[in-house]
């Protein structure tokens, strides 16, 4: 599966713009400020329907202007398949497939699978334990209903439970008995996402390490680990923390204080490893990331490098291009303000590639081989 052509109308500081693109490599250069980032975020947002920039739709709208519209081509294997997006001031934003309006906006999410990566994942790293739980969440539910649901499900309980802890402290009561009826909910659906988020970080965990070695060139150990209390029994669990529970009215155990556990030669990353070796971290985590959703959908994800070179020393780039230059991985988008580094590594490589130079202008160079 490959984006062919994209066209935005009014979409964020773009009146009208048409790029055909490589089934390879894609390379937007210029200065800060020309739009790099929002073509990457167009393509986004018709893999999600919505803004990887802004949650706020209208706000995409360009300036002074009363709609925004993004059209991709996409080819399936024989299939052409157009997806749009458009949103006029004051309705209700429109998503189509081949021109037929998706009922529900969730329908569309994994046709067109895509893996990003960007300045702002480095609250992966640098973030509470929240985001990294995010990440959990939104890597596997994209494809697993039943993970999503009990995701749901768990969350709404624990809202319960917390809510009963707090009857409890304000009337000064204590019924153990209502108590227990949410916790078997919360254990039911608790251990269902443990046993999902452990097999997910098994399954991603040696594919990770595999990609950091590749780029750091075996420069030093890395661990990704999952933490979880659920490791114990979650009945017991919940039972030896009721006084604290009632004390604090809130649930101390559970998946929701679930880890992510980053280290560099057995530090955590965070306090400890460079701004490099946390780049080039992430970069393999959302490798790892392509890898999983490639073997869950027989689909290869397309891939969003938003400005991620910097920072990185000239062999980590050069791995990394020769990485994704290989035929395991797909379509690539690349932003980059430095146009001589890319030149030289791109040159380099046999590979399909076209650069677009982005200014007031846009011109287009590149190359193309034929296997
Ligand atoms: N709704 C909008 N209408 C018009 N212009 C907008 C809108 N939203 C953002 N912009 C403009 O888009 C520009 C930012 O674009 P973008 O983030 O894509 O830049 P970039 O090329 O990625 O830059 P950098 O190299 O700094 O990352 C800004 O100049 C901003 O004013
Ligand atoms: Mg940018």
């Amino acid at each position: 599966m490959n984006l062919n052509s994209l066209q935005l109308v009014n979409y964020r500081n773009f009146e009208d713009l048409q790029l055909d693109f490589s089934e390879k490599i894609n390379c937007f250069i210029g200065n800060n400020g020309v739009g790099k980032t929002n073509i990457l975020d167009a393509i986004y947002n018709l893999s999600f329907t919505k803004s990887w920039l802004n949650p706020l739709d209208t706000q995409n709208i360009r300036y002074n202007q009363d709609f925004f519209l993004i059209k991709g081509k996409y080819r399936f294997e024989q299939d052409e398949i157009e997806i749009s997006c458009g949103l006029k001031r004051g309705k209700k934003k429109s998503f189509k497939r081949n021109g037929k309006e998706y009922k529900k906006l969730s329908e569309h999410i994994g046709l067109i699978p895509l893996v990003s990566i960007s300045p702002y994942d480095s609250n992966l790293i640098l973030g509470g334990s929240d985001e990294r739980r995010k990440f959990i969440d939104s890597v596997i539910s994209q494809f697993d209903k039943e993970y999503l649901l009990a995701l749901l499900k768990y969350n709404r309980i624990l809202t319960q439970r917390n809510r009963l802890l707090k009857q409890f402290a304000e009337q000064r009561i204590f019924d153990k008995d209502s108590l227990d009826v949410w916790n078997m909910q919360l254990i039911e659906y608790g251990i269902v996402i443990y046993d999902k988020r452990k097999k997910f970080l098994n399954d991603l965990s040696p594919i990770f390490q595999k990609y950091y070695n590749f780029i750091s060139e075996e420069k030093e150990p890395v661990q990704l680990s999952y933490r979880s209390q659920l490791i114990e029994n979650f009945e017991d669990l919940l039972e030896q923390n009721i006084e604290k529970d009632r004390v604090l009215q809130y649930t101390g155990v559970g998946i929701h204080k679930d880890e992510l556990i980053f280290k560099l030669k057995e530090h955590t990353l965070k306090k400890n490893a460079s701004q490099g070796q946390q780049k080039t971290y992430l970069i393999a985590l959302k490798l790892a990331q392509f890898d999983y959703i490639k073997q869950i959908s027989s689909i290869k994800p397309i891939l969003l490098f938003d400005d991620i070179f910097d920072k990185l020393d000239r062999l980590r780039v050069e791995q990394i291009i020769k990485l994704v230059a290989d035929k395991h991985f797909g379509q690539i988008f690349i932003t980059d303000t430095n146009q001589e580094r890319l030149d030289k590594i791109l040159n380099k490589i046999k590979i399909n590639y076209k650069l677009f130079k982005i200014n007031d202008e846009i011109s287009e160079t590149g190359k193309s081989f034929t296997e």
